[in-house]
């Protein structure tokens, strides 16, 4: 039987840390703030966001929200991110995606100043991922290592592998893993014989994006097994890319979802806000 990993206990005492320096930093006169946009009506995107504004406000985070209608043209995004990186008094902002179809995503994730990138998305702080050199993580990822941090399972030398590649998760998962000591493999929809593969690992990284793929067949026995997947079962209620109730016997720790890695990325959002007002003021 599995330890489950508390994401949402791991990820209230980071935002406790925060909240805390964030309320040292307004005895000195500085007051941390977000801005985050949303464009078009997106159900899930208006989800996270709020999530997002309401984890500001436990930390005592001031946000700021953009909320574009659908069709908004390039120019006018352009025009607005130009206008809030430009602004002293926002330190970080966030555009939340997928953006409307007509809207250029690369253009907008290269447009936010990487100095207000809390969501490490621009080519200049993935670059610095790469070699090691960075001041924001990407939070998703950032977020996993803590709750594997949480269990006190080293990492040095494991066999790590992880099922995804995209640039948000995937990619940088594998970079982070790797500069932790592990032995990464990264796997993804082309890969031949998955499961030969998944169940050799150590440690599981499901972030692929389909309802409970990842069953006991995929899993060796006493892996420590991560599930970023966000998604919805056959009767709509949400799961993740892990089948919990055939893979948790066999796991050693394991994430649950709800309630593993989704509170984390929002807590690591919190904690890149509060480096960017620190390192914006010299603090
Ligand atoms: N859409 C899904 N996840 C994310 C995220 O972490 N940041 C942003 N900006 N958009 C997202």
């Amino acid at each position: 039987m599995a330890q489950i990993i508390d994401g949402k206990a791991v990820s209230m005492s980071v935002k406790q840390r925060v909240k805390d320096e964030v309320a040292l930093l307004k005895e000195k006169g500085v007051e941390v703030c977000l801005a985050v946009i949303i464009v078009g009506d997106d159900s899930a995107s208006r989800v996270y966001v709020n999530n997002k504004k309401k984890a500001c406000e436990a930390c005592g985070i001031k946000s700021e929200e953009y909320a574009l209608p659908a069709q908004t043209t390039q120019q006018e995004l352009m025009d607005l991110i130009d206008e809030l990186n430009a602004r002293k008094d926002v330190n970080g902002i966030l555009c939340q995606l997928p953006l409307p179809k007509h809207l250029d995503e690369k253009m907008v994730i290269d447009a936010i100043s990487p100095e207000k990138d809390v969501d490490a998305f621009h080519p200049f702080n993935v670059g610095g991922i790469m070699i090691g050199d960075y001041t924001y993580l990407p939070c998703t990822p950032a977020g996993v290592m803590e709750l594997i941090k949480s269990t006190c399972y080293d990492l040095k030398g494991k066999n790590c592998v992880v099922i995804g590649r995209s640039n948000i998760v995937g990619k940088p998962m594998a970079m982070l893993l790797l500069q932790a000591d592990a032995t990464v493999t990264v796997c993804h929809s082309k890969t031949v014989d998955l499961k030969a593969i998944a169940s050799k690992a150590d440690v599981l990284v499901a972030a692929i994006g389909k309802a409970k793929f990842v069953n006991a067949d995929y899993v060796k026995e006493g892996a420590v097994v991560i599930d970023v997947g966000m998604d919805r079962d056959e009767n709509g209620k949400l799961c993740g890319d892990v089948d919990f109730d055939s893979v948790e016997p066999k796991a050693s720790f394991i994430t649950p979802v709800p309630g593993g890695v989704g509170p984390m990325t929002i807590a690591m959002l919190m904690q890149n806000t509060l480096r960017a007002a620190k390192q914006q003021n010299n603090i």
